[in-house]
């Protein structure tokens, strides 16, 4: 289950060769890939705009571009935002930017493109320093140690392995008080978890408006970067941020001048699903919740470990032996269940396993079927126990 040719899709299942498989490998959490309303929406904005807009932004942006960051504004409450084509892009240039000369706090279990931001700003001449994952007391402790006036920390929201958001709450506590400006990236957690009240329809809060508002936290010393490429399938990523940084990124960060920009179909996707989503998004995420939670069950009465203590639709499952990595991921492709394998040294010995992602397109007899081949792996003693594991960590299972 690497570097697979996709010959058709039929919803989310998807055919490799002569093999369909049930598709759990993807992100697109709220479904709006294939959603008709979406969907129908793209030729009008191609009709008016063509394919693709080729100037870079610095040059001239479609108006598109000023209604996207005017409406996600509004969504996140932040002051002001900054669309580039991905996060990858934002990470590579706003890192080194907003770090300067200064000391970098990473988090060390940071997704790869931050990492590699913080790559590009050590070459310029910025100093990192790694803190313990979910340790806000060891990022306090570096923070106290460090003389440097310039500090920037960054960090994932939703963690793209266990499914886990961090304790943003005490993040933000420890960056304010030390005069960090905190960097954090939900990419996972965009248009899945929101603002939070006495009558939320799950526990993934309403609106999908990303973790600050999720945790109930301001944008005070507080940069978030995320990205449509997720749950609204959309080539484009943001940066929230003050109206006066966004100023500056717009002459400083090198994707606004150098990068081509995102595709008119995405910029269209963007905006109906921005619409949809206020419409029909909680629905969604109903739905999202609700099969994600028809898999956690299930590995409750199987007893089978997971990093999952959120409900969130990212599940991971370590195996109990790193070397079945192969045999297991045959065994599901052939069962029909496309996963994505979580292999050393990608992870650690301890880690390796494969993850499942939801999506509100999937449907309750794809996710049995799932389920009926994790019966099976439990049989054969691949899995490790959650009780056990619960035992040895002194924790409820
Ligand atoms: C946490 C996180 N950040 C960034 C990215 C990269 O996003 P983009 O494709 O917009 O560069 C990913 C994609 O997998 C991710 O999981």
């Amino acid at each position: 289950m690497m570097d697979a040719v996709i010959d058709e899709i039929d919803g989310r299942m998807i055919r490799i060769g002569d093999q369909w498989l049930a598709d759990f490998a993807s992100c697109n959490y709220l479904g709006f890939d294939l959603d008709r309303e979406i969907i129908d929406a793209i030729p009008g904005y191609i009709e008016a705009w063509g394919t693709h807009p080729s100037w870079s932004r610095l040059l001239g942006s479609p108006v598109l571009y000023e209604q996207i960051e005017d409406q996600l504004t509004a969504l996140l409450g932040c002051e002001d935002s900054l669309v580039l084509p991905t996060i990858t892009h934002i990470h590579m240039s706003v890192i080194p930017l907003l770090a300067a000369s200064g000391t970098i706090f990473l988090d060390a279990r940071a997704h790869k493109t931050i990492y590699d931001g913080c790559q590009v700003a050590r070459a310029r001449g910025a100093a990192v320093r790694r803190f313990r994952f979910e340790d806000p007391d060891h990022l306090d402790e570096l923070l106290r140690a460090e003389s440097d006036r310039t500090r920037l920390v960054c960090m994932d929201g939703v963690n793209s392995m266990t499914g886990n958001p961090p304790d943003l709450r005490a993040f933000a506590e420890v960056a304010r008080r030390h005069g960090a400006l905190l960097y954090v990236d939900d990419a996972h957690g965009f248009g899945v978890i929101g603002e939070r009240g006495s009558d939320d329809p799950t526990p993934y809060g309403r609106r999908g408006n990303s973790i600050v508002r999720h945790a109930g936290e301001t944008y005070d010393g507080l940069v978030l970067v995320g990205g449509f490429s997720k749950a609204y399938s959309s080539l484009l990523a943001f940066i929230a941020c003050p109206t006066e940084v966004k100023h500056l990124l717009k002459v400083a960060a090198p994707p606004y001048l150098y990068s081509g920009p995102s595709p008119v179909a995405s910029l269209a996707t963007v905006l109906a699903g921005l619409e949809v989503n206020e419409r029909r998004g909680d629905a969604l995420r109903a739905e999202l919740y609700s099969l994600t939670a028809r898999v956690l069950s299930a590995l409750e009465r199987l007893d089978i470990e997971t990093p999952n203590r959120s409900g969130l639709p990212i599940i991971e499952i370590p195996l109990r032996d790193h070397d079945r990595i192969g045999a297991v991921g045959h065994f599901l492709f052939e069962r029909g269940i496309y996963a994505t394998l979580a292999a050393y040294p990608l992870v650690p010995k301890d880690e390796v396993g494969f993850r499942i992602q939801l999506t509100a397109a999937n449907t309750t007899a794809e996710v049995d079927r799932l389920i009926d081949a994790l019966e099976v792996l439990v049989e054969r003693g691949e899995l490790r126990s959650a009780r056990a594991a619960a035992e040895r960590t002194g924790t409820a299972a």
